[in-house]
């Protein structure tokens, strides 16, 4: 569920027209529902609270949608953060998220990071690897830390919306196997500068079947209960994020209550604190991108191109994964005229700069707006200035008010940020 309705005809983001939106802020732009990300942040947690493993840690994945605002909004109800760089964990802590609630994963985070890391007092560090392993104990022994870590492991399951997005099968680059885990777990259970807490796995993004989910936390359990047999302490299971939202009407993925089933069937019984680290769950469903028509081309061959002012450096999903995001009119014609099919496209100057082909539309012409749907999780937070271009602003609303929280740069400020070569 989410709060962008026809209002008197026209597209809103909850009482907010996203016309007058666009018409102050100007197009491609970004808008966020404050009731939509809550209600999403709200369903998931209550549905882990009702997996019989006490509070859970619900640690919102800041690279689905980074924006201050958002993290501020979910931090303020209770949200952690799973972060992957040192720029995620500043800005998890600048919105007001505790640091014993933030949460650091990735592969390659370097000494600098892991030190920053130690400093703030993260609740975790997700080691990914050995050699992560002998760099973190190095980075806390010369600080005389012992900072808590977790061991990403990569159960060999197979999830997720496209290749690229697949994180847990032994050939991805993530985590340690788990044979590996036991071991460096027991290692590490010795060592002065390192305080194991407990094991992580993230299979996957925008998963749809539950199955996958289920064997790797299958699996996660008899690591858990090995490791406990050893008589090591085990005290939290990291789950990931992963769930996948609805780009379009089927299939419907499954609601948080159902993997909730999962965990309880999975983990029943085992006495551990839960984390997770959702990310497109709570955000994409919670962001719309709008863009403005700029040409409607019809070639005298047929074909159709609806070209719009936002492109594929705004919204890349697209072009990367050929992933689908429905697009409607943000004013849409009463009576409803014969529709018509589109080749969705950016100004960018590559063919890969296409939304949608052969897209059925309502009839469309120059000024008319459009929005993007289920684009608050990985939209923004990809956007570049390929080509030049601006950097998409972001609007927050919440009821009636409405606030940019990431304006458009200017011209000024793109070219001020290189300065010249002294030689120039
Ligand atoms: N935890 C870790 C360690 C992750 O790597 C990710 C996502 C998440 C949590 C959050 O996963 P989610 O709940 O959002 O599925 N750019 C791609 C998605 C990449 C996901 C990367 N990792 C896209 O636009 O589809």
């Amino acid at each position: 569920m989410n709060h962008f309705e026809l209002k008197g005809g026209e597209l809103a983001c909850e009482d907010v027209s996203l016309a007058a939106i666009a018409e102050a802020v100007g197009t491609p732009v970004y808008v966020y529902s404050t009731a939509t990300l809550e209600r999403h942040y709200t369903v998931f947690r209550d549905a882990m609270r009702g997996t019989g493993h006490g509070e859970p840690l619900v640690a919102y994945a800041v690279k689905a949608c980074p924006n201050l605002s958002i993290l501020k909004t979910l931090g303020a109800m209770g949200a952690g953060a799973d972060t992957v760089s040192e720029g995620e964990v500043r800005r998890a802590l600048a919105a007001g998220i505790s640091a014993e609630r933030i949460v650091f994963s990735g592969v390659g985070k370097t000494a600098a990071e892991l030190a920053f890391a130690i400093d703030v007092g993260v609740a975790e560090i997700n080691v990914e690897s050995e050699p992560e392993l002998n760099l973190l104990a190095k980075v806390a022994a010369e600080k005389g830390a012992r900072p808590q870590i977790a061991f990403r492991v990569n159960p060999d399951v197979a999830a997720g919306g496209h290749a690229k997005i697949a994180t847990g099968k032994s050939d991805n680059k993530f985590g340690v196997s788990i044979s590996e885990a036991e071991r460096l777990y027991a290692n590490a259970s010795n060592h002065a500068h390192l305080k194991p807490v407990g094991v992580a796995c993230h299979i996957g993004s925008q998963i749809t079947d539950l199955e996958p989910l289920e064997a790797a936390y299958g699996k996660m359990r008899g690591l858990v209960e090995r490791l406990r047999g050893e008589g090591l302490s085990v005290e939290r299971l990291d789950l990931g994020g992963g769930l996948g939202v609805p780009y379009f009407h089927s299939p419907t993925p499954p609601e948080p209550a159902a993997l909730a089933e999962v965990v309880k069937r999975a983990l029943g019984g085992l006495d551990i604190q839960l984390a997770f680290e959702p990310g497109r769950v709570i955000a994409a469903n919670a962001g719309v991108l709008v863009a403005r028509v700029i040409h409607v081309h019809e070639r005298p061959e047929g074909q159709r191109f609806l070209v719009l002012d936002a492109a594929m450096n705004d919204l890349i999903r697209p072009a990367m994964y050929e992933a689908y995001h429905d697009i409607v009119p943000v004013k849409p014609e009463a009576g409803g005229a014969a529709p018509l099919a589109y080749d969705v496209v950016g100004p960018i100057c590559e063919t890969g700069d296409t939304f949608a082909r052969e897209r059925i539309l309502p009839p469309l012409k120059a000024g008319d707006l459009v929005a993007f749907l289920s684009a608050g999780a990985y939209g923004a937070s990809m956007s570049s200035e390929y080509n030049s271009r601006l950097l998409v602003p972001e609007v927050l609303v919440k009821g009636e008010a409405w606030a940019v929280v990431r304006p458009r740069p200017s011209y000024a400020d793109m070219l001020a940020r290189e300065p010249l070569a002294t030689w120039l």
